[in-house]
């Protein structure tokens, strides 16, 4: 077996501070100082530098409702969102299995976007070069992102309900073996980031705050990967009811229909394998 590549566990995404501590300080500086830093790979957690879930609990003068809606926060992930995390577990994963090395492969992230910001950034934290299959229709920042962190652009027709063009590409670009791509709408690898570190960290998040348990998950599909952070909920909470929101424009799931709209990362216009 080749060098184990350097980068944290799903333990430690989940709980931070099990990484060695001399490894936690130099991520929590980096955070701030240099975000290109490989060490950042062990700021991808829901977790603030106190270890504590990174959430606001709306005020009920604005929800107007008794629940208690406790919202997690994506931003502080490295690169600005969530998606890096499943990004580097299907990285990582193929890493440590010996499918992939550093330096050889070249990674393709095909999404609308935020999934390619994340591919863009690990790939270049852990020394690969990445493609970003995705539609031509997205916004600016998007493709500015992708490109800050070396990632190349592959652009086809479309916006965000014409993902499954940027499938269709990734599976021409793969005739060429030195190509791997992170195929998020099926690799399990998705599933295991969300519903261990998302569906524990929620857990964690709701401690205090009302009863302490969830009544119901609620969260936007694209992939369904942070969706099946429920499956985690259910098994500690059995009442916990899960709904899967996508936009009135695309409903897919609710009424087997397809439509245009432009709330980028979800509604991609298929069911995932995870769904
Ligand atoms: C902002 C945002 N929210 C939600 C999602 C959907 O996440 P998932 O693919 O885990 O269903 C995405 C996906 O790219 C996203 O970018």
């Amino acid at each position: 077996m080749g060098k184990i590549p350097f980068g944290p566990t799903y333990e430690e995404m989940l709980y931070p501070d099990k990484a060695p501590s001399e490894i936690r300080q130099k991520a929590i500086k980096a955070r701030k100082e240099d975000e290109m830093d490989p060490v950042n790979l062990f700021n991808i957690t829901w977790k603030d530098e106190n270890n504590q879930v990174r959430k606001i609990v709306l005020p009920k003068e604005l929800t107007g409702v008794e629940a208690n809606i406790v919202v997690m926060l994506g931003t502080d992930f490295p690169s600005g969102a969530h998606k890096v995390g499943p990004a580097y577990s299907m990285l990582m994963e193929a890493s440590v299995d010996g499918i992939v090395e550093p330096g050889k492969n070249t990674i393709l992230g095909p999404s609308t976007g935020n999934f390619g910001i994340g591919t863009a950034y690990i790939s270049n934290l852990m020394g690969y070069k990445a493609i970003v299959p995705m539609p031509d229709n997205m916004s600016k920042e998007r493709y500015e992102r992708i490109q800050q962190y070396g990632g190349e652009l592959d652009l086809t027709p479309g916006t965000e309900s014409d993902v499954i063009l940027t499938v269709y590409r990734t599976i021409e670009l793969k005739k060429d073996p030195i190509n791997y791509s992170l195929d998020q709408f099926e690799l399990m690898s998705n599933y295991r980031f969300h519903r261990y570190v998302t569906g524990n960290s929620a857990i964690e998040a709701v401690e205090g705050v009302g009863n302490g348990r969830i009544a119901c998950y609620a969260v936007c599909v694209g992939t369904a990967g942070t969706f099946a952070a429920g499956d985690e909920m259910k098994k500690v909470f059995p009442e916990c009811k899960l709904v899967a929101l996508e936009p009135y424009e695309c409903p897919t799931l609710t009424k087997d229909a397809r439509g245009q709209h432009r709330i980028e990362g979800i509604g991609d216009k298929l069911c995932s394998l995870i769904q």
